[in-house]
């Protein structure tokens, strides 16, 4: 294992500087950052009902925790605060998951806010609602259905938002929302996935008699490419399954979709937009898909019972940090974002290598992740060293 002890404070310390400038940099306009175009040097904003509007607030939680200081806490609540109509209405999307757990979800863990866990539990509730017993899965994009002619359509990234039904039943929630959750995974498990474990982006299946009708691509590359992005969230999201199931099913099949990912990664870790795609050495990276799965990887590397296995994943999750943490990939001086190189949806032409939210709110998540796995280390060590 890598000694990066030192690095990473130093990196944590980097997120704080660089978030400071992103705080002296907002309007006071209630807006949220979300990217940072190449070659440009000013957040673009957007408002509370953006997907991404979570991961700035989430941000401002974790260097809270990081750093203790009470400045912190009060912009991300300021931030939180924002998003709270959303828990108000019914679910428009699976990103509710994404908007509401990722910030008041931290919010709750930090503070124990009552208000927080009732806002909570209202998100969980209203996301419960998109959930069709019929196919198994929460219908993630009810714009889809005629824009599309998606008419139940499951997306790979709807795993991440199952954290919030999970997290609520074992706070006074419903049983039936951890079995929603359960049952999206076992149905994304059996059909999102291409015999070689790589995952297609969508699955549109039958609302009526819950047949899968087809797998297809959104942003991805092609329908049966394997878009980045995609197989981290299945990566990060079928770890926290296992974590909230103990279902051995899931450890396995975690491993599966793990290992085909990190097999066909380019030799630095960190992969193009999509793994399919031609001439892929003149293509643009994510940034985000690594981070995303570096955090992931983190988490997966203390469940593998195989020590060996577990070395591995850790050691691959501690590089792609690495790696990100590099005047390649971190913006520095170019912008207030953490990180350059992510490319949200390259079909569309948009966000493509832009500093990305999200990118940042996972790289920090991965960062203080390996602290405290250094930290506990660093205390058993202590203890064994004392005898
Ligand atoms: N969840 C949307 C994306 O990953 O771009």
């Amino acid at each position: 294992m890598l000694n990066t002890e030192f690095a990473l404070q130093k990196h944590l310390d980097y997120c704080v500087a660089q978030a400071t400038k992103t705080l002296a940099q907002l309007p006071d306009n209630a807006l949220i950052p979300r990217n940072i175009p190449p070659d440009e040097n000013k957040w673009k904003l957007v408002d509370y009902e953006d997907w991404t509007s979570g991961f700035w607030p989430g941000v401002l939680w974790q260097l809270y925790e990081y750093t203790n200081d009470d400045a912190w806490k009060s912009k991300a609540e300021e931030y939180s605060n924002l998003l709270i109509p959303l828990s108000a209405r019914p679910a428009l999307d699976h990103d509710l998951g994404f908007q509401i757990y990722n910030s008041i979800g931290h919010g709750h863990r930090l503070t124990k806010s009552p208000a927080y866990k009732a806002i909570l539990l209202k998100t969980a509730n209203s996301l419960a609602g998109l959930f069709n017993p019929k196919v198994g899965t929460i219908l993630s994009w009810p714009i889809m259905v005629e824009k599309m002619n998606w008419p139940h359509n499951t997306i790979i990234d709807n795993m991440i938002n199952l954290e919030l039904l999970f997290w609520a039943n074992h706070n006074g929630g419903p049983k039936e929302w951890y079995d929603i959750a359960l049952r999206h995974a076992e149905t994304t498990m059996n059909n999102h996935f291409r015999e070689d474990h790589t995952t297609y982006h969508v699955v549109v299946y039958d609302p009526l008699t819950g047949k899968k009708i087809k797998g297809l691509t959104h942003q991805g590359y092609a329908d049966g490419s394997l878009w980045a992005r995609g197989q981290a969230w299945a990566i990060y999201g079928f770890t926290m399954v296992y974590r909230e199931t103990a279902d051995p099913r899931f450890l396995d099949f975690v491993q599966k979709i793990t290992d085909v990912y990190l097999e066909r990664l380019p030799k630095d870790r960190i992969p193009y937009w999509d793994f399919d795609v031609p001439n892929i050495l003149e293509e643009p990276r994510d940034a985000s898909a690594a981070a995303v799965t570096a955090s992931a990887l983190l988490e997966l590397s203390a469940y593998v019972p195989d020590p060996e296995k577990a070395a591995y994943y850790r050691d691959q999750a501690e590089q792609m940090i690495r790696v990100l943490s590099t005047e390649a990939f971190q913006s520095r001086d170019q912008n207030a974002a953490f990180l350059l190189h992510s490319t949200g949806h390259y079909p569309n032409g948009s966000e493509i290598d832009y500093a990305i939210i999200y990118a940042d709110y996972y790289y920090l998540e991965a960062l203080l992740r390996l602290y405290k796995l250094q930290n506990k280390q660093a205390n058993i060590d202590s203890v064994l060293a004392e005898g």
